[in-house]
C-alpha cells in the first residue's frame, strides 16, 4: 500500500509545506519559469504515487476498460480527488498551479485515471464556486476521499461545440423541476453518484435560460443510458445520461437560475487548464518513450540516437512540450492570483493537446514497429492523446476563444 501522507498543509512539515510561502511564490513562477520548492515536493510525490500505483496497471486498466477503483480512492487519501476545493469542506486546499503538476504526474502514467480525477475536480469545483453552504456539504464533502466520484453533464446528442442549445428541460411544479431529455459525453458517467447537470428552464431565453441542478443518481427517472466503447482513455467510462420527468427540487438549482451558461463556461476555463495538463502528462510519457528506445535500439551499427533525423523528432518533441507546460504553467498561475485566465487556458489546452498528439504520432514513428503493438505503450499514448483535442472543448473551439480575446484586446 502506497504510504506517502496526504498533500495537506496540515500534515506535511511547516518548513516544507506553508501555505503562505507557496502562496508568495506564486508571483514569480511566471517570470521565472520554474517551480517553487514546494510545487516540487508536490509533484515528485505525485510522481512516486503515479510510478508505483498507476503505471503498473496502465496497460490493463485501458485493454480491459477497467475504473481503478483502489487507485482512486488511493488518490483520495492523497488529497488529489479535491486538490482546490477548500479545507474547510473537507478538500486539499492546494492552488490551481498545484492541480496542474499533479494532473500532469497522473496522465504521464495512466491518462485515463487523469480523465477521472480531472472531470471529478471540475464537478467540485462548480459545486464549490456557485453552491451553497448546505449543497457543499451534500455534493463535496462526501466526494473529496475518492469514494464518491462526480461528473458534469452539459453535452447532448445534438450539441457539443454549441453549448448554449441545451435541449434537456426543467419544467417546474411547485418547489420541483422535473428534468427530461438526454445527455452525452459524460465522463464518469457509470461511477459517479452525483452530477452538476445543464438545462433549460426557459428555451426562448437560450443560453440565458439555462440553469445548473445538482442531481443523484438516486433520483426517479435518471437512468444512465449507453456507454461508449472509445478509442483511448478507456479505463474512465463515458455515458449517456437520460432524465424522464426526473424530480429535482429547487434547493438542488446551483447558483442563480438562468447562470448555467456562464457557470458551464467559467469552469470549463479551469477544467482546460486540467486537460493541458493531462495532455502534457501524455506527451512527456510519449518524449521519455522514445528517448529511451532510440538510445537502446541500434540500426546501421549504432543507437538510432546517433541519427539526425531522430535528433530532429527529439528536438521538435522537447521543444514543443516545454512550451506547452509553461503556457499550462501560465494559466494556472494566473488563476491562482484571481487575474483573467480564459484565453491563456484556451491558449494551453490547445497547445498541450495538439503537443501530446505529436508526440505519440513522433513515439510511434521512433519505435517502428514496437510502436504499433500493444507490447509497448506508445500505442496506447497515441490513441490517449487524441481525445484531448477533443473534450472540454474541441481545438477549434480553443481558437475562437483565443481570437476573440485577441480581438476585444485590440479593440480601440
Ligand atoms: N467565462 C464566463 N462567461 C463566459 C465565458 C467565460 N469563459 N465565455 C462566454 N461567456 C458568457 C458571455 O459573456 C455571454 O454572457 P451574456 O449572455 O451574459 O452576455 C455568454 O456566455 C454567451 O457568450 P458567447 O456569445 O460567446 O457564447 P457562444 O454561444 O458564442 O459560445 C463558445 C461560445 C466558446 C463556443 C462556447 O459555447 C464553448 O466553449 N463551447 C465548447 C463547449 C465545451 O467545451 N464542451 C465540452 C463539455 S464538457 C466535456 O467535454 C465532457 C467531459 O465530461 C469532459
Amino acid at each position: 500500500m502506497f504510504s506517502i501522507p496526504r498533500l495537506s498543509k496540515k500534515i506535511w512539515p511547516e518548513t516544507l509545506f506553508n501555505w503562505v510561502y507557496l502562496r508568495e511564490q506564486r508571483k514569480t513562477i511566471v517570470s521565472l519559469s520554474s517551480l517553487s520548492e514546494t510545487h516540487q515536493m508536490l509533484q515528485r510525490t505525485c510522481r512516486d504515487f503515479a510510478e508505483g500505483e498507476l503505471k503498473p496497471i496502465a496497460t490493463k486498466t485501458d485493454q480491459e476498460h477497467l475504473f481503478p477503483k483502489k487507485q482512486i480512492k488511493q488518490m483520495g487519501e492523497l488529497g488529489l480527488m479535491a486538490v482546490c476545493i477548500p479545507e474547510e469542506v473537507g478538500g486539499t486546499g492546494l492552488d490551481c498551479m498545484s492541480y496542474a503538476l499533479a494532473a500532469e504526474e497522473i496522465s504521464r502514467c495512466c491518462a485515463a485515471t487523469g480523465t477521472i480525477m480531472a472531470v471529478h475536480n471540475i464537478y467540485l469545483n462548480a459545486i464549490n464556486n456557485f453552491g451553497n453552504k448546505k449543497q457543499k456539504e451534500e455534493f463535496i464533502r462526501p466526494f473529496t476521499s475518492g469514494e464518491n466520484i462526480g461528473s458534469f453533464s452539459l453535452s447532448e446528442p445534438g450539441l457539443g461545440s454549441d453549448a448554449g442549445s441545451v435541449t434537456t428541460k426543467a419544467i417546474k411544479k411547485d418547489s420541483l423541476y422535473y428534468l427530461s431529455g438526454t445527455k452525452s459525453w459524460t465522463t464518469n458517467g457509470l461511477e459517479s453518484k452525483a452530477a452538476v447537470v445543464f438545462a433549460s428552464t426557459e428555451p426562448s431565453k437560450k443560453h440565458k435560460g439555462i440553469s445548473a441542478f445538482l442531481v443523484k443518481k438516486s433520483f426517479p427517472g435518471f437512468v444512465v443510458g449507453k456507454r461508449e466503447n472509445k478509442l483511448g482513455i478507456r479505463g474512465s467510462s463515458t455515458c449517456n445520461f437520460i432524465f424522464e420527468d426526473c424530480p429535482v427540487h429547487e434547493e438542488n438549482v446551483l447558483g442563480e437560475l438562468g447562470k448555467g451558461f456562464n457557470y458551464a463556461m467559467m469552469i470549463l476555463d479551469s477544467g482546460r487548464i486540467g486537460i493541458a495538463a493531462q495532455a502534457c502528462g501524455i506527451a512527456q510519457a510519449s518524449l521519455e518513450l522514445a528517448v529511451d528506445y532510440a538510445k537502446k535500439r541500434s540500426a546501421f551499427g549504432a543507437p538510432i540516437s546517433k541519427m539526425q533525423s531522430i535528433q530532429n523528432k527529439i528536438a521538435d518533441m522537447a521543444l514543443r512540450l516545454e512550451s506547452a507546460r509553461l503556457l499550462t504553467w501560465r494559466a494556472a498561475s494566473l488563476k491562482d492570483m484571481d487575474k483573467p485566465y480564459t484565453k491563456e487556458a484556451a491558449m494551453a489546452k490547445l497547445a498541450a493537446s495538439e503537443t501530446a498528439t505529436f508526440n505519440a504520432h513522433q513515439c510511434i514513428q521512433i519505435l517502428g514497429g514496437m510502436g504499433y503493438v500493444t507490447d509497448m505503450p506508445a500505442e496506447r499514448y497515441y490513441r490517449d492523446a487524441r481525445i484531448t483535442e477533443i473534450y472540454e472543448g474541441t481545438s477549434e473551439i480553443q481558437r475562437v476563444v483565443i481570437a476573440a480575446n485577441i480581438l476585444r484586446e485590440y479593440e480601440l
